[in-house]
């Protein structure tokens, strides 16, 4: 019969079998835990990642999304769009906020732009030709910005008619001034503008540029920012898997709708390659859908709006994005997991969008793959940490992202060095707890940092902090990821912090 050893070997192949949460590619080990970074910035543009990427835009404070507010010098008074759009422009506000910010929509790198405002209608005319109103759902009218070269902060604005915009009155906004006139006080055409916010995404910087130079630019970063060095230092340094932001628009390479360029999917079948060579698993992460599932840079939102999931047409381009790429590496002994969407914000997108669509996505995942897990992420904003958990926990080979992050919220603006750790351990100890359940998903803090809000911690601070969630997040069932590999803020590049010894893995 078996020897005793054949007979353990037996015995443990079996209970591998029986206990593994999920049979992929072979792994069966259900202790097999994900120690990942993401490769942020790379595919999916985030200019405080890089800031030089946007250094060769002409007019580069001008990006899509820009916020601008402008003061009439003669009524003294900022320009708003009354109720936040869809009626008159009026100038009659003391103080600027959200309904006397005009988000620019660029064309073209000259200083003409089509303003959106707060409640997403376009600038325009009036039918009349004079008034200015705020009514239309898409661009109608284009403005162009002349500044004063002696004090650029003064500016006038003129509009498609060719006539300047004038502040007749607190509730007269016209575009009938004819006169070049001075700079003076005394001008109703001059304006104080003020920047107010803005976005430095993929959309910026790819329509920054123009379709002129944006291709060039972006492949020359595609191809130096994450190289098979990187893949290399990762396998090396105790790491065992990427997870790649990716947007929607690389399902359309090489010719992707404009202003965004192609190229991507090339970068990312290099990533595969050196993955497969070096032996490290990758996430593919949807981190940008279209029209935005959040509004922020990372989404590739053009002007702060959040778009995505609006309409059927809309989920299903989506889904058609993930049932690309799954089809495209299912083969790959690397393709690990597909994140189907990353950080939708609630309210913005309702709980049954998310669950019809996760439920599409996860379809089109296993329409090709039957090993590849399947993340889910919580919703950002007002959510129910286990809102996920029944369309989840019946479907095998699922996993729930969760992102932790001592920033982002006023809790975490005084807290000392102990108070983070301590929250470390005891808080998020309780919300990993809280969401980890025997017969749930798999659980993944997707993205994490040392990084905080204390001022002038030590090295050994940081150390201490970056122990702390290693430990805690290394209990997740399904693993963490730090956010991220490489960015000019040293805390936030993985490989810095391990070059310089404030993490060891
Ligand atoms: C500004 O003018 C509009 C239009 O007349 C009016 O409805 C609104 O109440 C005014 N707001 C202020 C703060 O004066
Ligand atoms: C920029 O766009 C405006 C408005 O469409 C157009 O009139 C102008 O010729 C363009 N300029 C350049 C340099 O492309
Ligand atoms: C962290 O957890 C402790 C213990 O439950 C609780 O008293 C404290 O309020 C929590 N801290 C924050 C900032 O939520």
């Amino acid at each position: 019969m078996f020897s005793k050893e054949a007979r353990q070997l037996l015995l443990i192949c079996i209970f591998m079998l029986c206990s593994a949460p999920f049979l992929s590619h072979g792994r069966v080990d259900p202790k097999y835990k994900l120690k990942a970074v993401n490769l942020g910035g790379w595919l999916v543009t985030e200019g405080w990642i890089k800031p030089s990427l946007f250094d060769g835009i002409t007019n580069k404070d001008f990006l899509d999304g820009t916020g601008l507010q402008f003061k009439s010098v003669t009524v003294g008074k900022y320009l708003c769009a009354e109720s936040g759009g869809g009626t008159i422009i009026v100038a009659n506000r003391t103080a600027a906020s959200g309904w006397e910010t005009f988000k620019l929509w660029r064309i073209n790198e000259t200083l003409i732009f089509n303003f959106r405002v707060f409640n997403n209608q376009f600038v325009g005319l009036d039918a009349n030709g004079v008034d200015v109103v705020a009514v239309s759902e898409s661009p109608v009218s284009t403005f162009e910005i002349i500044r004063n070269s002696d004090d650029p902060s003064r500016v006038k604005i003129r509009a498609s008619n060719g006539l300047f915009l004038q502040a007749k009155t607190e509730v007269s906004v016209t575009a009938d001034y004819k006169g070049e006139g001075g700079w003076g006080d005394d001008d109703p055409s001059v304006f104080a503008m003020t920047f107010s916010g803005g976005l430095r995404g993929e959309f910026q910087v790819t329509n920054g540029y123009g379709p002129e130079k944006a291709p060039q630019v972006m492949r020359d970063h595609w191809s130096t920012f994450i190289v098979e060095e990187d893949f290399k230092f990762i396998s090396t340094n105790g790491l065992n898997a990427v997870r790649i932001p990716v947007g929607w628009w690389i399902a359309s390479d090489p010719t992707p709708p404009p202003p965004y360029v192609g190229g991507s999917l090339a970068a990312l079948d290099n990533a595969f390659s050196w993955a497969q060579k070096y032996g490290v698993n990758i996430i593919i992460d949807l981190h940008a859908a279209p029209g935005s599932q959040n509004g922020y840079e990372h989404s590739s939102s053009r002007d702060g709006s959040q778009e995505w999931g609006a309409t059927d047409a809309n989920i299903q381009q989506t889904v058609a994005v993930i049932e690309f790429l799954t089809a495209r590496y299912a083969k790959s002994p690397s393709l690990y997991a597909v994140e189907l969407i990353n950080e939708p914000l609630s309210p913005g997108v309702a709980l049954d969008t998310m669950t019809k669509y996760y439920k599409a996505g996860y379809d089109a995942v296993r329409r090709h793959s039957q090993t590849a897990y399947v993340v889910m992420s919580n919703r950002l904003g007002p959510a129910d940490p286990k809102e996920l958990f029944s369309l989840a926990s019946g479907l095998a080979g699922t996993v729930v992202d969760v992102h932790y992050y001592n920033l982002f919220q006023d809790i975490f603006n005084s807290m000392t060095v102990q108070q983070n750790i301590d929250f470390i351990y005891t808080n998020r100890t309780a919300q990993l707890n809280d969401i980890t359940m025997a017969n749930g998903p798999l659980t993944f803090v997707g993205e994490w940092v040392a990084e905080w809000q204390v001022s002038g911690a030590t090295k050994e601070d940081y150390q201490r902090f970056a122990k702390a969630q290693l430990e805690v997040y290394g209990r997740a069932s399904f693993g963490w990821a730090y956010w991220t590999l490489k960015n000019v803020n040293t805390k936030w590049s993985l490989q810095w912090m391990i070059n310089n010894g404030y993490i060891t893995l």
